[in-house]
């Protein structure tokens, strides 16, 4: 056995049968999904970073979408970033438009245009970390390597670990050698695949379904569950959520989700311009906050200053506009 599997105490009894239930149920149960059907790795990096703040069903019409626009990497790498930022923004978080773009145009000019296939090179790429290497090494060319997004770091928790709350048992990194250490020989597609999907539908972070889980039988945070008489398991969860969340941070929180708000507001202002022409930031405080005055000019520039930074934005003396 490896170092990880001693460190977490998991056994082989355990393991085995997990991996037959959660890929027995996968082939019965998958979601259809279009980029579960093609291997096309241009295709699966743009699901892949839809898909990264997005539910499935908003990034669904967008990503078949996205691809008519721009079918291959060398279409989105050659098209003008505003119509890229034009094309995201029903998605929202509209950076990662600029940073997929950004991606595009680094595999033309170091890659020859080929999307690398191993974990250590497509960490190369601005803006992919190890959860998207990850997943385009395992879903677009087949390796053997585990991935850890938030969703299945959770599943993966509750099924090896127990319950994940108050404190989970395990950080980041060693839940990805978690992950690896558990992954089922051969069937890395269909593991990952399937993690994800029972995530999505079982498994899911506030309100699991226990009592129709595959996975019932061997895992740990049902286990806990009964054994502390803790079932039903939603409002535990909450419960035990709130427990979690008491230590206050009352600062940086409301300054970014207000923050996220009008930076949306503010690109879709621009779009709604004529192409090219800019505004000044006095005319457009009042289009994006109705009670905008002087006092706001400050808290505008930072979001300006915040959006021309992550490329969404050109800012100039006589005002602003998309790139
Ligand atoms: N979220 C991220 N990648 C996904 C995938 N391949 N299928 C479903 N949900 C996902
Ligand atoms: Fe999640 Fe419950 Fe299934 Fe365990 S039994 S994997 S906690 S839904």
């Amino acid at each position: 056995m490896t170092k990880a599997s001693s460190s977490f105490s998991l056994l082989p009894a355990q393991i085995a049968p997990a991996q037959t239930a959660l890929l027995t149920w996968y082939a019965a149960e998958q979601r259809d999904l279009p980029w579960r059907v093609t291997s096309d790795p241009y295709a699966i990096l743009v699901s892949e970073i839809m898909l990264q703040q997005t539910q499935v069903d908003r990034v669904l019409p967008k990503y078949q979408q996205f691809l008519a626009l721009f079918p291959t990497l060398s279409d989105l790498a050659a098209a003008p970033t505003a119509d890229v930022i034009s094309a995201w923004v029903p998605l929202g978080y509209n950076s990662r438009a600029v940073r997929l773009q950004g991606i595009a145009r680094q595999v033309i000019e170091e890659y020859n245009g080929h999307i690398p296939d191993t974990i250590d090179e497509l960490l190369k790429l601005k803006g992919i970390g190890r959860y998207t290497a990850g997943a385009i090494a395992c879903f677009a060319y087949r390796k053997q390597v585990a991935t850890v997004d938030t969703n299945i770091r959770r599943v993966l928790h509750r099924i090896f670990l127990g319950l994940e709350h108050p404190e989970p048992k395990a950080n980041e990194a060693q839940m990805l050698i978690l992950a690896e250490e558990v992954l089922p020989e051969d069937e890395a597609y269909n593991w990952n695949q399937a993690l994800m999907d029972l995530g999505a539908t079982i498994c899911t972070s506030n309100n699991p379904q226990c009592t129709r889980c595959p996975l019932q039988e061997t895992c740990q945070a049902y286990t806990d569950m009964r054994q502390y008489s803790l079932f039903p398991s939603g409002t535990v969860l909450r419960q035990l959520r709130k427990v979690a969340e008491k230590k206050p941070s009352y600062q940086a929180q409301p300054f970014t989700s207000s923050n996220r708000y009008f930076r949306g507001r503010i690109v879709a202002t621009l779009r709604s311009l004529p192409t090219n022409e800019r505004i000044s930031l006095a005319l457009l405080g009042p289009k994006i906050k109705p009670e905008f005055c002087a006092d706001d000019l400050p808290w505008l520039q930072q979001i300006i200053a915040g959006l021309v930074r992550d490329g969404l934005l050109d800012s100039a003396e006589n005002g602003v506009r998309l790139p």
